[in-house]
């Protein structure tokens, strides 16, 4: 039995069989319509969302299954303070697979080590957001025609931004990627996706914070949040938040078949009125993510029933006497947790934290 809690749990084969399959299922949804008949998807979501939760939910009705769940975390038990580990332990008594999103980096990964069926991570803090990334494949693959050899342009957030995290660590492994790193220097990528990802692998990229000049060489223009919820300090937001608007003159800069992402929700960074233009892929996006997920919960299923037993952690390298520096990480809330690092660069001695991949200190 395996969970996703990471975009790097699946290899490139598997993400190319999940869009085939998410492919297959929009061909011919009168297929799928039986395939998951008695089975339960728990919705676990202790942070707001409208797309993913109501995606997930949408893609196990149209498999056949059920759903049950919460929407918040203050009608579920945690508000009377349970552990995301007894969570995971308890609704794996109701459900046959679980989708988790929380607001704390790691949990999710908490959960899977914890549970007894599959654990999808459905955004962790401002961490990961694999299934997001999902979406984004299926929609590059269908907008573009490929996966590689292409230059992404990364836009916003690219700090906290969870759904820009996942995608650099997918798209790094297809051919001929290129990124262009669009972002104010306060929100600039975090070290756990530039030294682990783009720098290990030697991955071409530029950092930026003019939109306008980045615009001609793009092929794809991945759009984001400036995230309120994110920000400790209130004036930090206000002053970020309007960084970059995509309007209609800046698509004039753009090539006529440069496509548009956004994970959504957006705010103000993408001018309604580009809804219009072609290139606004960000709507088919959204739905693109239900037919993933529709994919992902069959292959998960699948090997669960195939292999009911909990993958192995290998923790025989581990350190657990350095201290986790980020506030959000699980590690600092969840009930008897121990702190617990893995060696990310045997040459500079990085040890990263297993939740939440900051660097442990001392
Ligand atoms: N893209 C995304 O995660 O949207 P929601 O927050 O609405 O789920």
């Amino acid at each position: 039995m395996r969970s996703l809690i990471s975009i790097l749990d699946l290899s490139v084969e598997e993400l190319d069989e999940l869009i085939a399959t998410a492919k297959d299922i929009i061909a011919r949804p009168e297929a799928y319509r039986e395939s998951c008949r008695y089975k339960k998807l728990a919705t676990l979501f202790f942070e707001p969302s409208t797309r993913t939760r109501l995606s997930f939910e949408a893609a196990m009705l149209e498999l056949g299954g059920s759903v049950l769940g919460f929407s918040e975390a203050s009608s579920s038990s945690a508000a009377k303070g349970e552990s995301m580990a007894d969570t995971a332990k308890i609704v794996s008594c109701y459900a046959d697979i679980m989708a988790i999103r929380h607001p704390k980096d790691g949990a999710p990964y908490v959960a899977a080590r914890n549970a007894s069926v599959p654990v999808i991570n459905a955004g962790d803090g401002q961490h990961n957001h694999p299934t997001q990334t999902l979406a984004d494949l299926l929609t590059i693959s269908r907008e573009m025609g490929r996966l590689s050899n292409l230059t992404i342009g990364l836009c916003g957030d690219l700090k906290y931004g969870r759904t820009v995290h996942s995608l650099i660590e997918a798209m790094s492994r297809y051919e001929g990627v290129k990124f262009v790193l669009i972002s104010p220097a306060e929100l600039k990528l975090p070290g756990f996706v530039r030294y682990n990802v783009l720098e290990k692998l030697g991955i071409p990229y530029t950092e930026v914070t003019s939109l306008d000049d980045a615009m001609g060489q793009l092929d794809v223009l991945y759009m984001t949040r400036v995230q309120r919820e994110r920000f400790d300090d209130p004036a930090v937001y206000e002053r970020l938040k309007d960084s970059y608007i995509l309007t209609k003159e800046k698509m004039e800069l753009a090539k006529e078949n440069m496509c548009v992402l956004h994970p959504l929700p957006r705010v103000n960074e993408i001018s309604v009125a580009v809804d219009d233009d072609p290139r606004a892929a960000y709507f088919r996006q959204a739905l693109n993510g239900k037919f993933m997920r529709m994919a992902l919960i069959l292959k998960l299923l699948k090997e669960a029933e195939e292999n009911p037993r909990r993958e192995k952690v290998e923790d025989g390298g581990w350190r657990h006497d350095l201290r986790c520096p980020n506030s959000r990480c699980i590690c600092h809330t969840e009930q008897e947790l121990p702190p617990a690092f893995r060696l990310t660069d045997r040459e500079a001695g990085i040890w990263r934290c297993v939740y939440c991949e900051q660097v442990g200190v001392e």
